[in-house]
Protein backbone atom coordinates (compact mmCIF):
# COMPACT_ATOMS: atom_id res chain seq x y z
CA UNK A 1 0.00 0.00 0.00
CA UNK A 2 1.55 3.01 -1.36
CA UNK A 3 0.05 6.04 1.34
CA UNK A 4 0.62 9.80 0.24
CA UNK A 5 2.18 9.84 4.05
CA UNK A 6 4.95 8.11 3.34
CA UNK A 7 6.74 10.40 0.03
CA UNK A 8 8.39 12.67 2.05
CA UNK A 9 10.32 9.90 3.80
CA UNK A 10 10.82 7.79 1.05
CA UNK A 11 12.22 11.00 -0.63
CA UNK A 12 14.57 11.99 2.66
CA UNK A 13 15.48 8.16 2.20
CA UNK A 14 16.78 7.93 -1.03
CA UNK A 15 18.41 11.22 -0.80
CA UNK A 16 20.57 10.00 1.96
CA UNK A 17 21.18 6.87 -0.37
CA UNK A 18 23.37 9.78 -2.20
CA UNK A 19 25.51 11.24 -0.19
CA UNK A 20 28.78 10.17 -0.09
CA UNK A 21 29.35 10.20 3.99
CA UNK A 22 26.97 10.10 7.18
CA UNK A 23 28.20 13.84 7.76
CA UNK A 24 26.55 14.71 4.70
CA UNK A 25 23.33 12.80 5.11
CA UNK A 26 23.13 14.89 8.17
CA UNK A 27 23.87 17.93 6.58
CA UNK A 28 21.50 17.19 4.00
CA UNK A 29 18.64 15.48 5.29
CA UNK A 30 19.11 15.58 9.00
CA UNK A 31 16.81 18.70 9.59
CA UNK A 32 14.31 15.90 9.24
CA UNK A 33 14.38 13.96 12.20
CA UNK A 34 15.63 16.89 14.38
CA UNK A 35 14.89 19.84 12.53
CA UNK A 36 18.15 21.22 12.85
CA UNK A 37 20.18 22.69 9.90
CA UNK A 38 23.75 23.83 8.71
CA UNK A 39 26.48 23.36 6.68
CA UNK A 40 28.73 21.96 9.66
CA UNK A 41 26.83 20.03 11.33
CA UNK A 42 28.10 16.26 11.93
CA UNK A 43 26.62 13.12 13.07
CA UNK A 44 28.72 13.50 16.29
CA UNK A 45 26.31 16.23 17.07
CA UNK A 46 23.49 14.75 15.57
CA UNK A 47 23.87 11.70 17.82
CA UNK A 48 24.03 14.00 21.00
CA UNK A 49 20.95 15.49 20.11
CA UNK A 50 19.18 12.31 20.55
CA UNK A 51 21.49 11.17 23.95
CA UNK A 52 19.93 13.92 25.64
CA UNK A 53 16.37 13.08 25.18
CA UNK A 54 16.68 8.96 25.53
CA UNK A 55 17.59 9.02 29.32
CA UNK A 56 15.86 12.67 30.21
CA UNK A 57 12.18 11.23 28.71
CA UNK A 58 12.97 7.80 30.51
CA UNK A 59 13.49 9.35 33.48
CA UNK A 60 10.79 11.74 33.68
CA UNK A 61 8.43 9.34 32.79
CA UNK A 62 9.22 7.32 35.80
CA UNK A 63 10.98 4.81 33.88
CA UNK A 64 14.55 5.20 34.95
CA UNK A 65 15.36 2.59 37.19
CA UNK A 66 14.00 0.05 35.16
CA UNK A 67 16.96 -2.79 34.64
CA UNK A 68 17.93 -1.52 31.17
CA UNK A 69 20.93 -3.42 30.75
CA UNK A 70 19.18 -6.58 30.78
CA UNK A 71 16.07 -5.38 29.01
CA UNK A 72 15.26 -5.40 25.07
CA UNK A 73 13.85 -2.14 23.05
CA UNK A 74 12.05 -1.93 20.20
CA UNK A 75 11.97 1.62 18.31
CA UNK A 76 9.46 2.65 16.07
CA UNK A 77 10.33 5.23 13.75
CA UNK A 78 14.39 5.32 14.34
CA UNK A 79 15.04 7.08 10.76
CA UNK A 80 18.77 6.70 10.66
CA UNK A 81 19.42 6.50 14.97
CA UNK A 82 19.74 9.75 16.30
CA UNK A 83 18.37 8.36 19.62
CA UNK A 84 19.03 4.68 18.67
CA UNK A 85 22.94 5.07 19.37
CA UNK A 86 22.07 5.94 22.69
CA UNK A 87 19.26 2.68 23.14
CA UNK A 88 21.78 0.64 22.44
CA UNK A 89 24.60 1.67 25.40
CA UNK A 90 21.23 1.25 27.40
CA UNK A 91 19.68 -1.80 26.84
CA UNK A 92 20.61 -5.09 26.32
CA UNK A 93 19.09 -5.67 22.49
CA UNK A 94 17.42 -2.82 20.79
CA UNK A 95 15.26 -3.56 17.01
CA UNK A 96 15.10 -0.28 14.93
CA UNK A 97 12.23 0.14 12.73
CA UNK A 98 11.61 2.39 10.50
CA UNK A 99 9.35 2.98 6.79
CA UNK A 100 12.66 3.68 5.15
CA UNK A 101 15.00 1.20 4.30
CA UNK A 102 17.48 3.22 3.27
CA UNK A 103 17.61 5.34 6.88
CA UNK A 104 17.85 1.20 8.69
CA UNK A 105 21.15 1.22 7.11
CA UNK A 106 22.42 4.56 7.53
CA UNK A 107 20.93 3.86 11.55
CA UNK A 108 23.32 0.91 11.63
CA UNK A 109 26.48 2.95 10.59
CA UNK A 110 25.20 5.67 13.09
CA UNK A 111 24.57 2.86 16.24
CA UNK A 112 27.94 1.73 14.80
CA UNK A 113 30.06 4.57 15.09
CA UNK A 114 28.06 5.69 18.20
CA UNK A 115 26.38 2.83 19.99
CA UNK A 116 26.95 -0.82 20.72
CA UNK A 117 26.01 -2.26 16.96
CA UNK A 118 26.55 -5.60 18.36
CA UNK A 119 23.22 -5.02 20.20
CA UNK A 120 21.28 -3.83 16.69
CA UNK A 121 18.61 -5.60 14.77
CA UNK A 122 16.70 -3.48 11.92
CA UNK A 123 13.40 -4.10 10.80
CA UNK A 124 11.94 -2.79 7.92
CA UNK A 125 7.69 -1.82 8.39
CA UNK A 126 7.12 -1.89 4.78
CA UNK A 127 3.61 -1.06 5.22
CA UNK A 128 3.94 1.51 7.31
CA UNK A 129 1.87 -0.45 9.76
CA UNK A 130 3.02 -4.22 10.96
CA UNK A 131 5.79 -4.96 12.52
CA UNK A 132 7.73 -8.26 11.38
CA UNK A 133 8.21 -9.01 15.17
CA UNK A 134 6.84 -11.69 17.35
CA UNK A 135 4.74 -11.62 19.96
CA UNK A 136 5.96 -10.39 23.52
CA UNK A 137 9.21 -9.80 22.33
CA UNK A 138 10.08 -6.27 23.73
CA UNK A 139 10.18 -5.41 27.37
CA UNK A 140 9.67 -1.83 25.89
CA UNK A 141 8.34 -0.29 22.96
CA UNK A 142 9.52 3.11 21.89
CA UNK A 143 8.21 5.67 19.61
CA UNK A 144 8.79 9.79 18.95
CA UNK A 145 7.71 12.10 16.49
CA UNK A 146 6.62 9.49 14.45
CA UNK A 147 2.80 8.12 14.98
CA UNK A 148 2.13 11.74 13.87
CA UNK A 149 3.20 11.13 10.25
CA UNK A 150 1.49 8.52 9.51
CA UNK A 151 -2.14 7.67 8.15
CA UNK A 152 -4.52 7.74 11.20
CA UNK A 153 -5.47 4.59 10.63
CA UNK A 154 -1.56 3.28 10.34
CA UNK A 155 -0.54 5.34 13.62
CA UNK A 156 -3.29 2.98 15.50
CA UNK A 157 -1.93 0.22 14.02
CA UNK A 158 1.31 0.37 15.35
CA UNK A 159 -0.15 1.03 18.64
CA UNK A 160 -1.71 -1.85 17.96
CA UNK A 161 1.44 -3.89 16.96
CA UNK A 162 3.01 -2.11 19.71
CA UNK A 163 1.06 -3.73 22.27
CA UNK A 164 1.37 -6.86 20.69
CA UNK A 165 5.38 -7.00 20.55
CA UNK A 166 5.63 -6.12 24.35
CA UNK A 167 6.45 -8.84 27.23
CA UNK A 168 3.23 -8.78 29.64
CA UNK A 169 5.35 -6.35 32.64
CA UNK A 170 6.92 -4.32 29.81
CA UNK A 171 5.92 -0.86 29.00
CA UNK A 172 4.68 1.46 25.92
CA UNK A 173 6.19 4.82 25.64
CA UNK A 174 4.88 6.46 22.65
CA UNK A 175 4.48 10.03 21.62
CA UNK A 176 1.61 11.51 19.51
CA UNK A 177 0.69 15.12 18.24
CA UNK A 178 -2.79 16.85 19.58
CA UNK A 179 -4.42 20.27 18.43
CA UNK A 180 -2.96 23.21 18.58
CA UNK A 181 -4.71 26.93 18.04
CA UNK A 182 -1.91 27.05 15.11
CA UNK A 183 -3.95 24.12 12.96
CA UNK A 184 -6.41 26.28 11.83
CA UNK A 185 -4.06 26.95 9.28
CA UNK A 186 -1.53 24.24 9.80
CA UNK A 187 -4.50 21.63 9.06
CA UNK A 188 -5.41 22.69 5.80
CA UNK A 189 -1.77 23.89 4.56
CA UNK A 190 -0.85 20.01 5.14
CA UNK A 191 -3.67 18.54 3.45
CA UNK A 192 -3.05 21.15 0.11
CA UNK A 193 0.75 19.98 0.69
CA UNK A 194 0.03 16.09 0.69
CA UNK A 195 -1.82 16.57 -2.29
CA UNK A 196 1.20 18.39 -4.23
CA UNK A 197 3.21 15.35 -3.50
CA UNK A 198 1.51 13.09 -5.90
CA UNK A 199 2.01 15.59 -9.26
CA UNK A 200 3.87 14.05 -11.58
CA UNK A 201 7.70 14.53 -11.75
CA UNK A 202 7.60 17.99 -9.32
CA UNK A 203 5.61 15.71 -6.25
CA UNK A 204 8.54 13.99 -5.24
CA UNK A 205 11.02 17.23 -5.29
CA UNK A 206 8.25 19.38 -3.19
CA UNK A 207 8.30 16.57 -0.60
CA UNK A 208 11.85 16.90 -0.13
CA UNK A 209 11.49 20.81 0.76
CA UNK A 210 11.61 21.84 3.85
CA UNK A 211 8.76 23.77 3.97
CA UNK A 212 6.53 21.75 2.68
CA UNK A 213 7.64 18.57 4.16
CA UNK A 214 6.91 19.92 7.25
CA UNK A 215 3.39 21.35 6.85
CA UNK A 216 2.39 18.04 5.05
CA UNK A 217 3.85 15.19 7.25
CA UNK A 218 1.99 15.86 10.76
CA UNK A 219 -0.94 13.69 9.30
CA UNK A 220 -3.13 13.32 12.11
CA UNK A 221 -3.40 14.42 15.56
CA UNK A 222 -4.80 11.52 18.13
CA UNK A 223 -6.09 12.25 20.70
CA UNK A 224 -5.59 9.83 24.55
CA UNK A 225 -9.30 9.07 24.19
CA UNK A 226 -8.80 7.63 20.65
CA UNK A 227 -5.49 5.74 21.22
CA UNK A 228 -7.17 4.10 24.84
CA UNK A 229 -10.18 2.98 22.78
CA UNK A 230 -7.44 0.56 20.88
CA UNK A 231 -4.92 0.04 24.10
CA UNK A 232 -7.22 0.07 27.10
CA UNK A 233 -7.87 -3.33 27.41
CA UNK A 234 -4.37 -4.63 26.98
CA UNK A 235 -2.57 -1.94 29.63
CA UNK A 236 -2.59 -1.30 33.11
CA UNK A 237 -1.05 1.99 34.94
CA UNK A 238 -1.67 4.33 31.97
CA UNK A 239 -0.26 7.88 32.09
CA UNK A 240 -0.76 10.66 29.73
CA UNK A 241 2.31 13.27 29.54
CA UNK A 242 1.36 16.33 28.34
CA UNK A 243 3.32 19.53 28.52
CA UNK A 244 2.70 21.98 31.23
CA UNK A 245 1.08 24.99 28.73
CA UNK A 246 -1.66 22.42 27.26
CA UNK A 247 -4.91 21.76 29.08
CA UNK A 248 -5.51 17.88 30.46
CA UNK A 249 -6.86 15.76 28.09
CA UNK A 250 -9.08 13.86 31.00
CA UNK A 251 -9.21 10.52 29.32
CA UNK A 252 -10.66 7.83 31.47
CA UNK A 253 -8.55 4.95 32.32
CA UNK A 254 -5.79 7.52 32.41
CA UNK A 255 -3.52 9.72 34.80
CA UNK A 256 -2.78 13.03 33.84
CA UNK A 257 0.72 14.13 33.84
CA UNK A 258 3.55 17.01 33.01
CA UNK A 259 6.72 16.84 31.92
CA UNK A 260 8.05 20.43 30.77
CA UNK A 261 10.04 19.01 28.16
CA UNK A 262 6.98 18.02 26.14
CA UNK A 263 6.10 19.97 23.27
CA UNK A 264 2.79 22.04 23.59
CA UNK A 265 1.75 19.77 20.49
CA UNK A 266 2.62 16.36 22.02
CA UNK A 267 1.46 13.80 24.24
CA UNK A 268 2.80 10.37 25.65
CA UNK A 269 1.10 7.13 26.34
CA UNK A 270 3.21 5.69 28.79
CA UNK A 271 1.54 2.37 30.03
CA UNK A 272 2.27 -1.36 31.43
CA UNK A 273 1.21 -4.32 29.36
CA UNK A 274 -0.81 -6.57 31.04
C1 LIG B 1 10.65 12.78 12.49
S1 LIG B 1 11.43 11.26 12.18
C2 LIG B 1 11.88 10.80 13.83
C3 LIG B 1 12.99 9.79 13.89
C4 LIG B 1 13.50 9.48 15.29
N1 LIG B 1 12.44 9.01 16.15
C5 LIG B 1 14.16 10.73 15.88
O1 LIG B 1 13.61 11.31 16.83
O2 LIG B 1 15.20 11.12 15.37
C6 LIG B 1 10.11 10.13 11.79
C7 LIG B 1 10.59 8.74 11.37
O3 LIG B 1 9.46 7.89 11.29
C8 LIG B 1 9.55 7.11 10.12
N2 LIG B 1 8.18 6.76 9.75
C9 LIG B 1 7.24 7.57 9.20
N3 LIG B 1 6.11 6.89 9.01
C10 LIG B 1 6.33 5.62 9.47
C11 LIG B 1 5.53 4.43 9.53
N4 LIG B 1 4.28 4.42 9.10
N5 LIG B 1 6.09 3.32 10.06
C12 LIG B 1 7.37 3.33 10.52
N6 LIG B 1 8.17 4.42 10.46
C13 LIG B 1 7.66 5.54 9.95
C14 LIG B 1 10.24 8.01 9.11
O4 LIG B 1 10.82 7.28 8.05
C15 LIG B 1 11.26 8.71 10.01
O5 LIG B 1 12.45 7.99 10.08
Amino acid sequence: MTRRQHVPWKAAGSASEQEPSADDVVRETGWVFNNVTGSELSLAEFVTTGDRETLAYLTAFGLGGVDMPSMSLVEIGSGIGRMTASFSRMFARVVACDLDAAFLERCRETVAQFGEVHRLQTSHVADGRSLQLADASADLVFSYITLQHCHRDDALALVREALRVTKPGGYVVLNFRTWVPQDVLLWPAGKISRLTWRLPSIGPKIAQMRLPARLGWQANRLSPAEVMAVGKASVTGARIFRSPKHRPFHATGTTDDVFEGVHRSHWWLVAERR
